[in-house]
């Protein structure tokens, strides 16, 4: 069952249910969604929706668990209409942006977590140049947006790394989820 995410509130509650769920990494989703956002909030601290998204990406994983060719599309069509479009079109989107960038940066396999190679491969592996084209004008201006969202998941894997409680996230979902209803 698909679930619409309909209040910050509940938000906030899926995002602690992801506190029992590790998706064989060495964090739990609770974890790895506050990292994420820190990381992203240190690089991007003028894009809420950015910051949100990385809080966020990975909802499809604690609704759903162990469906990792789908998670990055349950979890952009349980947050659009509470987040609005772009920060669901980033969840959508990075599962893809691994694909992309294992195949356009040299180095980046590398500093995946051995479960994110594994689920590469589910996901569709190396993307050819039709499929880099495609992902590159689906993206449009957000592209390095994105790969940056990308690049914070693969950073928030560490564990206790210090991060704000969830609660600290509140008053920015309120904000967008102000705006989109
Ligand atoms: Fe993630």
């Amino acid at each position: 069952m698909d679930e619409a995410i309909g209040s910050a509130d509940r938000l906030l509650e899926v995002l602690a249910a992801g506190a029992v769920v590790n998706d064989d990494e060495p964090v739990d989703l609770l974890a790895h969604a506050l990292q994420c956002a820190e990381h992203l909030a240190r690089r991007h601290p003028e894009d809420p929706e950015l910051i949100v998204a990385g809080l966020v990406h990975d909802v499809g994983s604690i609704l759903q668990p162990n469906r990792p060719a789908d998670h990055a599309a349950i979890g952009a069509a349980a947050v659009e209409a509470l987040l609005g479009t772009r920060v669901a079109r980033l969840v959508a989107g990075h599962a893809e942006a691994k694909r992309y960038l294992v195949t356009t940066d040299p180095g980046y396999r590398s500093q995946l977590s051995a479960r994110s190679i594994e689920t590469l491969r589910h996901q569709g592996g190396p993307m050819d140049g039709e499929e880099l084209d495609a992902f590159a004008a689906r993206a449009g201006s957000d592209l390095e947006a994105l790969l940056d969202l990308r690049r914070a998941d693969d950073g928030a894997k560490v564990p206790g790394a210090p991060t704000r409680p969830p609660a600290a996230w509140r008053p920015m979902l309120v904000a967008l989820s102000g705006r989109t209803s």
